[in-house]
């Protein structure tokens, strides 16, 4: 097995502008959450545009958000069964029981008809979808869902800042949406996440959930029972600088995928339906016809050098989730079946994706 890739999986891009930015906050001596943390709120809101609360990691996002909606102990919470584990595991450590939706193979994403069988069911208090890879969730008839069932709509968009439904960018809707910036994310902060929500007092209530719910400024008074999911000034200065970057990052990911899905022969890709403007392509699905075949391009691929992976198992499927494992989720088997990850990130060369192609196109010759 090779051990330094010739294209790895991802690979953040930085420059000159950023690291001397982030030098200024570190001289200043002002480190922890403050005026470099507000700024870098200030023009998220302006970029989704929403109410925007900064906090230390996309898991804490989605805790937090579930929190501020008032999301406690034996409540029930669906999450789709195909996304990274974070989506359930937020939900389970505030002692929510999650029950698993099934997912569209050809997008990764939810269908809406699993959920309403789930919500018919039983007393579902919150719902989180996710636009798993940065492809758009269909939210529309979400939305409708969950004001008919009167849930709580929650998105979990750690992989699509960046993306649009219908014309509207992920963040920017009603409904309380979080995000991650770790470092093989659309834009970094190493470890850091946003939470953008259209209802003032959801962000009020967030900003105090991500300071131990204190209530404001100078005095030790906490109205809410919270921890620690503060962000902080250098991590700040470094989003500043992604943010602004963030259309040429987003083209060159979409200049890549469209690369591959044009010269790779023999696999498949997601399929991106109409209602999507932008798919952020966070990550890079592809699909081979069966898991024989799957198994046989990831040791081809990582044999010679490209990184490509093998994704995330279903969520009903995961040792931490057992009590879930009878669940009936064919969409994300078939996933977990014939799925595997391209390389793709904000700096990768053309040379690159090709290099990246031409072992595809190998594959089945062998
Ligand atoms: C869908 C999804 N949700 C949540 C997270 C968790 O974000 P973080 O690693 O910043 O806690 C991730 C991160 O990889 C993710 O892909």
């Amino acid at each position: 097995m090779t051990k330094e890739f010739k294209v790895p999986m991802s690979q953040p891009a930085f420059d000159t502008e950023t690291q001397e930015y982030m030098f200024d906050v570190i001289k200043s001596g002002w480190w922890s959450q403050g005026k470099i943390t507000e700024l870098f709120e200030k023009n998220l809101s302006e970029y989704f545009p929403s109410n925007v609360v900064a906090v230390n990691n996309g898991t804490s996002a989605i805790t937090a958000a579930l929190m501020a909606h008032g999301i406690k102990n034996g409540d029930k919470v669906v999450v789709p069964d195909y996304t990274f584990i974070a989506t359930s595991s937020a939900a389970k450590i505030i002692g929510a029981e999650v029950l698993v939706a099934d997912v569209n193979p050809k997008t990764l994403n939810v269908k809406p008809e699993s959920i309403e069988q789930l919500v018919k069911q039983h007393d579902v208090k919150a719902v989180i979808v996710v636009p798993m890879a940065g492809l758009p969730v269909d939210l529309d008839p979400i939305i409708e869902l969950s004001k008919r069932y009167e849930f709580v709509l929650i998105e979990d968009a750690a992989q699509a800042i960046g993306s649009e439904y219908k014309n509207k960018k992920i963040g920017s809707f009603d409904h309380t949406t979080t995000f991650s910036f770790t470092a093989a994310k659309i834009i970094t902060t190493v470890e850091g996440g946003c939470v953008s929500t259209g209802d003032k007092n959801i962000y009020e209530k967030l900003r105090q959930i991500r300071n131990f719910g204190r209530a404001g400024d100078g005095q030790y008074i906490h109205r809410l029972n919270s921890v620690n999911f503060r962000f902080n000034d250098i991590h700040a200065a470094l989003g500043i600088k992604q943010l602004e970057k963030i259309n040429e990052f987003i083209k060159r990911r979409i200049e890549i995928a469209n690369r591959y899905e044009k010269n790779i022969k023999n696999l498949t890709f997601q399929v991106v339906p109409e209602y999507t403007t932008t798919h952020s392509h966070m990550l890079f699905f592809a699909f081979a016809k069966d898991n024989q075949m799957k198994e046989k391009y990831l040791n081809f691929l990582r044999q010679n050098g490209i990184d490509a992976r093998l994704p995330y198992h279903p969520i009903h499927r995961q040792p931490c989730n057992s009590e879930l494992a009878d669940s009936n989720c064919p969409g994300a088997d078939e996933i977990f079946e014939k799925a595997l990850t391209l390389p793709i990130y904000n700096n990768m060369t053309l040379d690159e994706c090709d290099l990246v192609i031409d072992y595809c196109n190998q594959v089945e010759e062998k």
